[in-house]
Order: structure tokens, then C-alpha cells, then sequence
């Protein structure tokens, strides 16, 4: 799925920028570009970090 339409970023991508260790918004858009330009995407590549923390807390 796309999450940002500016830049072509999936979710996928957002997901291994947070496994490569991006754990802000602000990171993700440095490492993908996701959330550089309008911004509109941002409050789901937040979601996506959260989810993606999450998850990795719970695996341990
Ligand atoms: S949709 Fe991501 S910056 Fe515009």
C-alpha cells in the first residue's frame, strides 16, 4: 500500500526504514523521503512507526 503518494513510499518501505532503526517521522523522511514534501502522509508513517515499535517490543 502507498503511504506517501509524493514520493512513491510504501508501508513495506516504512516498515525496514523503523527496522533499520528510523523511530520518528522525521527519520523515516531522511532515510525514504516519505512525509518530505506535503506532509499529508505523516500522520500514517507515525502510525506505521508505532505499530512497527510495537511489534518489535513484543518479540522481544
Ligand atoms: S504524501 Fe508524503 S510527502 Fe506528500
Amino acid at each position: 500500500m502507498y503511504v506517501c503518494l509524493c514520493h512513491g513510499v510504501t508501508s513495506h518501505t516504512v516498515t525496514d526504514a523503523v527496522t533499520c532503526g528510523a523511530t520518528t517521522s522525521r527519520e523515516v523522511a531522511n532515510v525514504c523521503g516519505a512525509g518530505m514534501d506535503c506532509g499529508r502522509c505523516k500522520r500514517t508513517v507515525r502510525a506505521i512507526i508505532a505499530a512497527t515499535l510495537e511489534e518489535r517490543a513484543c518479540a522481544g
